[in-house]
């Protein structure tokens, strides 16, 4: 029998609970960069959507809800049934923006990357037809291909030849099923904007200075709308600035989640 001593001990699961939700059509390995570097002060989960990345194709259609109870079932089977920190990037924010609706009580935080309260408009919605069109006649690629340039800050193709590589394979691991089921469930998901003023946790409203896909000021608006949001802006960064500008990124979120600990 040794003498009882007080054992130092560390616990990931003492951590502050961090979902990491991807963005349209793209997997958990888009946040590989925060995986490494923010693993010492958040216990990261990081899921594939339906459709996407490593997780089964289910078939469509889908909505936005039934992907934020896949999060949500997630965390229950990992046995996480308190508030958790929400981080969703784009079509991610929008599946955040729903768990905040359906399970207000598994939110201590959010941070809303590259993402904007409101939904598609006629036109958008329109657009979403064409491409689920295109996804069953032609398959993933040409999905893919007219992303790609939108999804980073312009002239990366060429400056930035391995991430551009690195997103069009993310891209082409999602099936056809992931991409017209995403595709529908964006289509019909509805307005978060007036949820904005009930969401009072703490959120970090993140966005790329160059985003193309959505304008800068729909993130100023969100933050604006938003009771308790700090706004950082991502420099030299399209739609994806955990990859484009992971320091940064890393930094500004790491910040933040500091203030769960305080
Ligand atoms: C995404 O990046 O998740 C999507 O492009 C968002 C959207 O199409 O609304």
């Amino acid at each position: 029998m040794t003498e009882p001593f007080r054992m130092a001990y560390e616990d990931s699961a003492d951590r502050v609970p961090l979902l990491l939700i991807h963005g349209f059509p793209l997997n958990n390995t888009l946040w590989d960069l925060q995986v490494g570097d923010l693993c010492d002060i958040a216990r990261i989960i990081t899921p594939d959507l339906r459709g996407h990345g490593l997780s089964e194709p289910a078939e469509p259609p889908y909505a936005i809800g039934d992907l934020a109870d896949d999060c949500i079932r997630l965390l229950d089977d990992l046995g996480i049934d308190g508030p958790v920190v929400i981080g969703g990037l784009s079509m991610g924010g929008y599946v955040a923006f729903e768990i905040c609706r359906k399970y207000p009580e598994r939110v201590m935080g959010l941070i809303l990357a590259a993402t904007k309260a409101g939904a598609d408009s006629d036109e958008a919605k329109k657009a979403r037809d064409a491409a689920m069109e295109t996804a069953k006649s032609e398959g993933v690629e040409p999905i893919a291909d007219g992303m790609l340039p939108k999804l980073l800050v312009p002239g990366a193709q060429e400056n930035a030849p391995e991430m551009a590589a690195f997103v069009k394979r993310m891209m082409m691991e999602t099936s056809v099923e992931g991409v017209i089921g995403a595709l529908g469930a964006m289509r019909d998901r509805p307005d978060s904007t007036p949820d904005l003023p009930t969401l009072a946790v703490p959120t970090l409203v993140i966005h790329g200075a160059d985003d193309q896909l959505i304008p800068r000021a729909e993130a100023e608006a969100m933050a604006e709308a938003l009771p308790e949001a700090t706004l950082a802006i991502a420099g030299d960064a399209g739609h994806l600035p955990c990859l484009e500008q992971p320091e940064f990124f890393n930094d500004t979120v790491r910040e933040f989640l500091e203030g769960f600990y305080e």
